[in-house]
């Protein structure tokens, strides 16, 4: 596209019009002046079996399925209200990654971090814990870090996402599937199979605790919420039990990726620009204290922090494209015909690295996020300069509960830990992997606490 000097491409593969977009203008007359045209979703062999056949909020084609799910998730899961009620589990999580790389640091002395594992894990052990209740399926580590049960499960959450929407020819060329030519379809439902191992007993005991042995418990968290959901007219159950594991599961792909992505390339970038660090840490310092640790309450005046989230998801989202829309209807978009059902990649990077609509598009620079007049910096761009939580009626949801998770993890870490490179190197590899946008090589930090002792839990 850049050698045509075009900002929307259209290719065509097998009967399917793919179109390709990278200008913010572009992005907005689709997202925002015709959304009510291009708000639904391909129909591909991996979204098909990661939704359980289409029962979801976030893979699903526009229709009835998807207007009921979409209402029960944001009014029932991802509502104000709600996520207060959440707080303390939250809350227990950050406590709980604060230990684990506390004792990862051999106490005072200092000691080598896996960045990446670190971020994945918490954002696992959020979204478990906000959902099932559950940190563990195990006993978990002594440390405080996942066990074997975890690591599976947040690996199988990520293999998962790495296929969602990946090309496969068979999309394109329906008969082709039953062969599986490029082994995708096998590796989803390993994956899925791994999930299932976990989530499925959890959920199914307490369905059966809900509702054959009607049991009088707190309700304790969303599964407990999603299993008490009844039909206004009829008074029954409004979600069936693949209803309620195929949710689960699409919020936990949801709440795993981003925010440990942004959280991971946020720390090399500042790792190897220092001057970020100090800055970041001084306005925690100012904001939060050294006797403490951070709380959502201090997240409204850590602007500093929520800048390098926000530049982290400019410059290194998480996939190439943002999950892709279907328009419903014929339309003319930029100048062009457009025909029902064709497919809607917009480029995240073709947004965020825009060099006519950012200064320097390349360079990790936070402070082009902070607002002159010092109000707040939020983590979304409805106006699409850069494709973090996107816009319209498939806009994501979870915006509030992503923005604190991505913050907490990124201000608690630099709160409680002194990082620099580890001893043998001179600099961090800021290069991309071959096939993702991750970092080549998984991070890795060597972290000092820098609070008093008595400021960590302890286990
Ligand atoms: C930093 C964190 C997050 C980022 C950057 C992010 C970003 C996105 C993006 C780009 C989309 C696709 C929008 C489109 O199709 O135009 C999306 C959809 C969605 N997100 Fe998020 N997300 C985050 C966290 C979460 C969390 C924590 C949840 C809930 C647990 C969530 C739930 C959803 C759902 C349900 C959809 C599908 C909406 C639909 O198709 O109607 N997201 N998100």
């Amino acid at each position: 596209m850049e050698k045509m000097n075009t900002q929307i491409a259209c290719i065509r593969l097998g009967r399917v019009h793919v179109i390709t977009v990278t200008s913010p203008e572009v992005g907005q007359e689709l997202l925002l002046r015709q959304d009510s045209i291009f708000c639904s979703r391909p129909v591909h062999m991996s979204t098909e079996i990661s939704t359980y056949g289409y029962l979801t909020v976030a893979l699903t084609p526009y229709g009835e399925q998807w207007k009921k799910m979409r209402r029960i998730v944001t009014s029932e899961v991802l509502s104000t209200q709600r996520l207060r009620w959440l707080q303390d589990k939250r809350m227990e999580e950050v406590d709980h990654l604060t230990r684990w790389v506390y004792n990862l640091c051999n106490n005072d002395v200092g000691g080598l971090v896996k960045v990446r594992t670190v971020a994945q894990h918490y954002c696992g052990n959020v979204i478990r814990k906000l959902m099932i209740n559950k940190r563990y399926f195990g006993e978990g580590m002594v440390d405080g870090g996942p066990g074997p049960e975890e690591i599976e499960h947040v690996d199988s959450l990520f293999k998962i996402l790495g296929y969602i929407n990946a090309f496969s020819v068979s999309d394109y060329l329906p008969w082709l599937r039953r062969f599986d030519l490029d082994g995708h379809e096998k590796i989803l439902r390993n994956a899925l199979e791994n999930i299932k191992k976990y989530n499925d007993p959890v959920i199914d005991e307490r369905i059966h605790m809900w509702r054959v042995k009607k049991e009088k418990k707190e309700v304790q968290d969303i599964l407990d919420v999603l299993i008490l959901l009844t039909d206004d007219s009829t008074g029954s159950p409004l979600l069936s039990s693949s209803e309620i594991k195929a949710q689960i599961l699409d919020l936990m792909l949801a709440a795993v990726d981003n925010p440990s992505h942004a959280t991971e390339w946020a720390f090399a970038e500042m790792i190897n620009e220092p001057k970020l660090l100090q800055r970041a840490v001084e306005e925690l310092d100012e904001v939060v204290g050294k006797d403490r640790l951070v709380q959502e309450s201090d997240l409204s005046n850590l602007n500093f922090i929520k800048a390098c989230a926000r530049e982290a998801f400019r410059l290194h989202p998480v996939s190439a494209f943002n999950v892709p829309h279907v328009s419903t209807a014929d339309t003319n978009v930029a100048g062009y015909f457009i025909p029902k059902g064709s497919h809607v990649f917009i480029s995240r990077t073709g947004l965020g690295r825009n060099p006519k609509m950012w200064k320097e598009p390349l360079k990790f620079k936070p402070e082009r996020h902070l607002n002159p007049d010092g109000s707040q910096v939020v983590l979304s761009d409805p106006k699409l300069g850069l494709l973090s939580f996107s816009t319209g009626r498939r806009g994501c949801p979870g915006v509030v509960l992503g923005s604190t998770m991505t913050t907490m993890l990124l201000a608690t870490l630099l709160h409680g830990f002194t990082w620099t490179m580890p001893p043998s190197m001179v600099s961090i590899s800021l290069a991309e992997a071959e096939h993702d946008l991750t970092l080549s090589k998984p991070l890795v930090g060597l972290a000092k606490p820098r609070l008093a002792k008595n400021v960590y839990p302890t286990l």
